[in-house]
């Protein structure tokens, strides 16, 4: 649901970072994909985060200072191009809808910019990220120093303006908060069903395919990233996402799965048996994921800094470890030694929102007094907590846990109390996974 206040909030929000010069930030371009055929087109988040258009071929220009005024540059409307490709808002009804001062052509762009950027003290643009942009932006930049001796300046201080945003992406407001809630309910309910469709000898591809028919359904506009749906050993490869193979009685399979809605990510992995039920060896390593994941997910509170759940789950993990006999030695020496990232190499979390590993710092540089300068959690952060083990076939490791591997993942918001976990109604204890899979 678009919501014309938020984003002109947000953009008085930058202006007000800014203080003064101009900001400029394109959108995403299509990409090709072979041939005639496009990739799906997906904004880039800054962009939408400043602005709720979907539109390629798309730049916002902030002006801050006395004559502050936000600006859209989009298509133009093309009965032609609409006919093959669909609706275009065009220039008028783009500023009318999305609350803009000002609102022209894309084709534009060149003239109206030499105009803004011209005796501006400072300019943000995300320099690096696009070639075609650099080289574009740079022009401009020269076209005006050519005009030093009618007395024109250009902007001497380019700035990132994405650190800018970053900063703001982090904090969830209500609204991004409920798109949130929703992507992790249509994340979650697709996990449930995939729970209740695999049974052994199907293949991976057709889980993935329970996923896809779940988030459609529901309404969410595509996977947030590319579904791993991983039996038995290739759980153990942490990227995998072949999705090609049988899955075996007797293995677990362990889906990392969410999907996009309205931009935002859900990100939940789910870990069960094939067949329905835990051997002794993978309830034993199952448990030790999900206590660690329960000390992680409790650590989650405006108390705490970003650290703190990570080093919750690796206590646990540790210990567990060495209880299990898969490392040797005191929890501080494991610790010490790294013995632990034989089974464990990933970190406990990461930011979540437009992105799946989303903008935001995780250290505070201004402040010094906290451990290892984490920055503290605070409201309407949300991050994943995503404990793992992964159990290769290894001299030192007994057979029973060989090709164990394990993942449980959720996305979690920070309240003024705690934290809500957003993706709880997917589920994850041994009793209900195994009730859910007698159906
Ligand atoms: N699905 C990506 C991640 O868990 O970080
Ligand atoms: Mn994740
Ligand atoms: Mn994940």
């Amino acid at each position: 649901m678009f919501n014309q206040n938020e984003f002109q909030q947000r953009r008085r929000q930058l202006l007000k970072k800014m203080g003064a010069g101009v900001a400029i930030i394109p959108t995403a371009p299509e990409l090709i994909r072979n041939r005639d055929s496009h990739y799906p087109y997906r904004f880039d988040s800054y962009f939408y985060y400043l602005t709720g258009f979907k539109e390629p071929e798309s730049v916002v220009v902030l002006v801050a200072g006395e004559q502050a005024k936000f600006i859209l540059f989009c298509r133009d409307k093309d009965m032609e191009r609409e006919i093959w490709d669909g609706f275009r808002y065009g220039a008028d009804a783009a500023r009318e809808t999305f609350g803009f001062d000002e609102a022209y052509s894309i084709n534009e762009l060149d003239a109206v910019l030499l105009k803004l950027l011209a005796n501006q003290p400072k300019l943000y643009f995300s320099l690096g990220e696009s070639a075609a942009w650099d080289a574009r932006v740079t022009g401009w930049m020269n076209t005006l120093r050519a005009q030093a001796r009618s007395g024109v300046s250009v902007p001497d201080d380019i700035s990132d303006v994405r650190k800018l945003v970053d900063e703001m992406r982090l904090y969830k407001s209500p609204f991004e908060q409920a798109i949130m809630r929703q992507s992790a309910n249509i994340a979650a309910a697709a996990h449930n069903r995939a729970i209740q469709f695999a049974k052994p000898n199907m293949m991976e591809y057709e889980i993935e395919a329970e996923f896809l028919h779940e988030f459609y359904r529901k309404g969410a506009q595509a996977p947030a990233y590319t579904s791993i749906v991983a039996g038995g050993a290739n759980a153990c490869t942490l990227h995998y996402n072949a999705n090609n193979c049988v899955l075996n009685d007797g293995d677990l399979l362990l889906i990392d799965a969410g999907c996009e809605l309205d931009g935002y990510a859900s990100d939940i992995t789910r870990t069960f048996p094939v067949n329905g039920k835990f051997s002794a060896a993978q309830k034993e390593v199952y448990e030790l994921v999900l206590a660690s994941q329960a000390a992680a997910i409790a650590q989650v509170s405006t108390a705490n800094h970003w650290n703190a759940p990570h080093d919750a789950a690796l206590d646990v993990l540790i210990q567990g470890f060495i209880d299990l006999k898969l490392c040797k030695g005191s929890k501080d020496a494991v610790l010490e030694s790294g013995d632990y990232r034989q089974f464990y190499m990933h970190r406990t979390g990461h930011w979540l929102g437009l992105d799946v590993h989303d903008a935001g710092e995780y250290k505070d540089t201004k402040s010094k007094d906290k451990p290892d300068n984490w920055r503290m959690l605070e409201q309407g952060m949300v991050l994943t907590v995503e404990p793992g083990c992964y159990i290769r076939p290894a001299d030192n490791v007994p057979k029973a846990f060989w090709n164990i591997g394990i993942r449980i993942e959720d996305d979690v918001l920070v309240t003024q109390n705690g934290c809500e976990v957003l993706t709880a109604s997917a589920v994850k204890s041994v009793p209900d996974i195994e009730a859910l899979m007698k159906h």
